[in-house]
């Protein structure tokens, strides 16, 4: 029977995190640890789900009921997707089984489950031959993340979709390839699980009658997110540092660090970094600092002695793309 395999990159988030929530646009790039996701047509009338990095073995249940009844944790966004790649463009498969395999923990915040989603979409308009454009992939997979989290940009939906590094904007309405070179980012580890949707929620808490400020803050990020884009395509690293530290600033005035990823930031600039900042929701996940080449193992080690764990990531990473 028909079968393919997808794969798509994880994500950093470089600048622009909880402000793109807000319309404002933000930086991501895609690394090169990857997802993947096989698709296998037959006959059964199942649908069979294996996800052993989200402890999902054998999850089982009539193509008809998709979206029905209870789904685990680990199954929604295959099984969310799925159901409204039917449903969108009225598909009558007899039976599928799907098969998912990251090359990262999905503990990093790299953005596990928009990048299987993202593979999903890419599988199923291949072996139903629908021909699905990077912005039809980008619409269902960002209504996916929404179905299943009711909250979210869908930037790390365009980054599994399109790779690189990307400005993006409004909910996806501006999705801008820049065109850097490499990054020497390093990439430290908290060993602390964030929760994406409940640090949105605490940031709408903590500024519950300060909106105004708030709004101000947010738009100070998006500034910030626009300098980064300049400095980035002129390869001003010091200057790109310094944005670095001003939007980690923003963010603890946010409330969404925690003292060990601010450790962990403060460890890297003493020891040499141009800047550090968390990386995505915060809460815990990663942090990353930019270094010259020279001083990168002085700040690997720093990052370390406060308790991070450094992962070897490269940034630019090609996006969603046919395995075979
Ligand atoms: C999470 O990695 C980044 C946030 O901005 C959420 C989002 O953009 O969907 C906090």
């Amino acid at each position: 029977m028909k079968k393919i395999t997808v794969s798509a990159p994880g994500k950093l988030m470089l600048f622009g995190e909880h402000a793109v929530v807000y319309g404002h646009p933000c930086i991501v790039t895609a690394v090169d640890q990857r997802m993947f996701v096989t698709v296998e047509k037959n006959s059964s009338g199942m649908f069979v789900l294996n996800a052993p990095e989200v402890e999902v073995s054998n999850y089982t249940k009539p193509i008809e009921n998709l979206g029905v009844g209870q789904i685990p944790k680990g199954a929604k966004f295959i099984e969310i997707a799925l159901g409204n790649l039917i449903s969108k463009y009225n598909l009558k498969p007899a039976g599928l089984k799907v098969i998912t395999r990251s090359e990262f923990s999905s503990k990093f915040g790299f953005g596990s489950s928009s990048a299987s989603t993202v593979c999903l979409v890419k599988a199923i308009s291949e072996l139903f031959s629908l021909k699905l454009s990077q912005r039809q992939i980008f619409d269902i997979s960002y209504k996916t993340v929404l179905d299943v989290q009711g909250k979210g940009s869908g930037f790390d939906v365009a980054a599994a979709i399109y790779g690189g590094t990307i400005y993006f904007k409004k909910f996806g309405s501006e999705i801008v390839p820049l065109k850097i070179s490499d990054l020497n980012l390093i990439v430290g580890y908290s060993g602390i699980k964030a929760d994406t949707v409940s640090l949105i929620d605490s940031v709408t808490k903590r500024f519950k009658g300060l909106e105004e400020l708030k709004d101000e803050m947010l738009k100070a990020i998006g500034k910030i997110v626009d300098d980064a884009r300049v400095a980035l395509e002129n390869q001003d690293f010091a200057k790109l540092g310094s944005l670095m530290n001003i939007n980690q600033g923003l963010l603890e005035a946010l409330g969404v660090s925690i003292e060990k990823l601010d450790n962990m930031n403060s460890a890297s600039v003493a020891s040499g970094a141009y800047g550090a900042k968390l990386s995505g929701a915060g809460g815990g996940d990663c942090m990353i600092a930019l270094s010259s080449k020279e001083m990168r193992k002085k700040v690997e080690n720093a990052i370390v002695s406060v308790g991070g764990k450094i992962l070897s990531v490269k940034t630019n990473a090609q996006g969603v793309r046919i395995e075979k």
